[in-house]
């Protein structure tokens, strides 16, 4: 671990026993939700409760570093947040256009590696040249692998990766011959090259994966808190760290 896990947790409230943790998953998922509930319970305007969370994902990402965690990947935008008021999509593009600016210098020197998971072709210039030079700044990275999902959707991740594998047969015919396996098709999709998540975080109580990861959780641990995303913060995060520790993973096998 990067840091001792009495100075990650220095004030862990009673019954939280952090000494325990013992088990890291690799890659934790986490599904940020609860940021217009938080706002609406606040009555603030919901782009205060997005911002609210902009500072919930500073905490977990550098807490993923202090830890040691290997992958980190939040789902930030779906394919199908567009369906909200201009006004909240723009806030949404703006806050995450800023963290990330305000961020990469702390990312970079953190050994922070960033990669957007998505399709970054639909989403305003501002926000796509922004990702695109964190990608750009921290590509030799060794860290922390941070996976920011924007635009994403796991539908359309899949589409996506059978069209590619279409084309790709259609000039070379070939290919055809060969059995596509698991792990080939797991290479087309935004997350090529990276282990599949063993955990993943939902919060605001909602028993649903949204789209998001559909292929790569197959085997994840579930955890369903009912914490807004705003309030989630270290000590929310231990909760689940624990939890996933206790779990016992059978992929299928006895
Ligand atoms: C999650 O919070 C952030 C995004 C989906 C962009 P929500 O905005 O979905 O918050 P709730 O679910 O309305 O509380
Ligand atoms: C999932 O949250 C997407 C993100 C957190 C980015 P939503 O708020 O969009 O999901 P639903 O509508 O409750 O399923
Ligand atoms: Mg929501």
């Amino acid at each position: 671990m990067a840091s001792s896990l009495e100075e990650i947790f220095p004030n862990c409230p009673d019954g939280l026993d952090y000494k325990s943790l013992e088990i890291l998953p690799e890659h934790v998922a986490v599904i940020m939700d609860g940021n217009g509930r938080w706002a609406k319970a606040k009555g603030v305007p919901r782009i205060k409760g997005h911002s609210a969370g902009v500072s919930s994902f500073k905490e977990i990402v550098r807490v993923a570093g202090e830890l040691g965690i290997g992958y980190l990947s939040v789902y930030a935008f779906s394919t199908e947040n567009w369906k909200r008021s201009k006004e909240e999509v723009e806030g949404i593009m703006r806050l995450a256009v800023k963290a990330v600016k305000n961020e990469l210098e702390e990312l970079h020197s953190n050994n922070v590696k960033v990669r957007m998971l998505g399709d970054k072709s639909r989403l305003p210039k501002a926000t796509r040249a922004a990702f695109e030079e964190a990608e750009e700044t921290t590509k030799n990275n060794s860290g922390l692998h941070l996976q920011y999902a924007v635009n994403y959707g796991g539908r359309d991740e899949i589409l996506r990766a059978v069209k590619e594998y279409a084309n790709k047969c259609s000039v070379n015919p070939a290919l055809l011959e060969e059995d596509l396996s698991e792990e080939g098709f797991s290479d087309l999709l935004y997350t090529h090259g990276m282990p599949d998540p063993d955990l993943l975080i939902r919060t605001s109580g909602e028993f649903r994966i949204s789209n998001f990861l559909l292929w790569q959780i197959a085997y994840s641990e579930i955890y369903v808190t009912d914490t807004l995303w705003p309030d989630f913060d270290r000590y929310e995060y231990l909760r689940a760290l624990l939890d996933f520790q206790s779990r016992d993973r059978r992929f299928g096998g006895r």
